[in-house]
């Protein structure tokens, strides 16, 4: 057994990942049936449900003895190859009685998983790309919000960002200013908090959440989970509203050139805006973090 996570370098698997929570699953996928075959980083594994827990099994010669945990929280299965950077964030909405939970399943997307976060972190395209739901023209200004490094949990909080939106959520019934948290729980998971100005008022605010699956550098699969304020739409309606608002987000995101996320060097200039996704490069940056950009891991070694 490698004794550390620098021990590992020899496994067919990014540096990066190594020591990183990762969602591999949803519960949902094992509503009928017992075994899920999936891929991380390129490298296939099957997932089987036994009595307690979820069993791990990569196909490949070179995995087999890997050092592996697992578990299952917020209704998905985590793996954590090697001895892991921190303990798995905390998400308390999820385990309100009366808060709904409404997994929204997987999307496939061309991108970088590093992409795919960063666009999550970007209130600016709510008006051009989510037009007349989160966003609508002339009411495009991002307003100066708040970016803080919570050292003790190493999460990234962007807090008081106000967007005007026209239908914020399933149940809105009319316009409203709405106040959002962003917390980046590790460089692969994010969620937000929406203030949800319509809900009775079980829980603080509604989640979103997204957690990737990186399949390669430019291949992901985005799971969403929305833990929700809402005793009252249908789940099927829930999840065509971020559906939809999903469908809208991933042609932008295969579109991007390059794919990868530039860290390098400032190629995309970063305006006031952008103070989260500045502070996101940063932090990925001082973690020697590489998959899913355009710096080489030699370079950083
Ligand atoms: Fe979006």
């Amino acid at each position: 057994m490698p004794s550390s996570n620098q021990d590992l370098a020899y496994l067919p698997i990014d540096h990066s990942l190594i020591g990183e929570w990762i969602v591999v699953a949803s519960t949902e996928e094992f509503k009928d049936k017992s075994s899920v075959t999936t891929r991380l980083d390129r490298q296939a594994l099957t997932l089987d449900k036994l009595d307690q827990y979820y069993q791990i099994r990569f196909l490949s010669s070179e995995m087999q003895d890997v050092p592996v945990q697992t578990q299952e929280a917020y209704g998905f299965i985590w793996l954590c190859i090697g001895t892991p950077n921190k303990a798995l964030f905390t998400l308390e909405e999820y385990d309100h009685p009366q808060a709904r939970l409404v997994p929204c399943g997987a999307y496939g997307v061309r991108t970088s998983p590093l992409r795919a976060v960063e666009n999550f972190l970007d209130m600016a395209h709510f008006p051009y790309v989510h037009t007349n739901i989160l966003g609508a023209e002339p009411l495009t200004a991002v307003k100066p919000y708040q970016v803080e490094h919570r050292q003790n949990v190493d999460e990234l909080w962007a807090t008081e960002c106000v967007f005007t939106q026209p239908l914020a959520a399933p149940n809105s019934q009319e316009p409203q200013e709405t106040e959002y948290i962003y917390r980046v729980l590790s460089p692969l998971n994010v969620l937000l908090y929406k203030i949800n100005t319509a809900a009775s008022g079980v829980i603080p605010a509604d989640v979103i959440c997204l957690f990737i699956q990186p399949l390669g550098e430019t291949q992901i699969r985005a799971h969403l989970l929305m833990v929700l304020d809402d005793q009252n739409s249908h789940m099927t309606d829930m999840v065509l509203f971020q559906q939809k608002i999903f469908t809208q987000d991933k042609p932008i995101l295969e579109n991007h050139v390059p794919l990868k996320l530039p860290l390098a060097a400032r190629i995309e200039i970063p305006t006031r805006a952008d103070a989260m996704a500045t502070a996101y490069r940063k932090w990925l940056v001082d973690k020697h973090w590489t998959y899913g950009s355009d710096l080489q891991k030699e370079v950083l070694a």
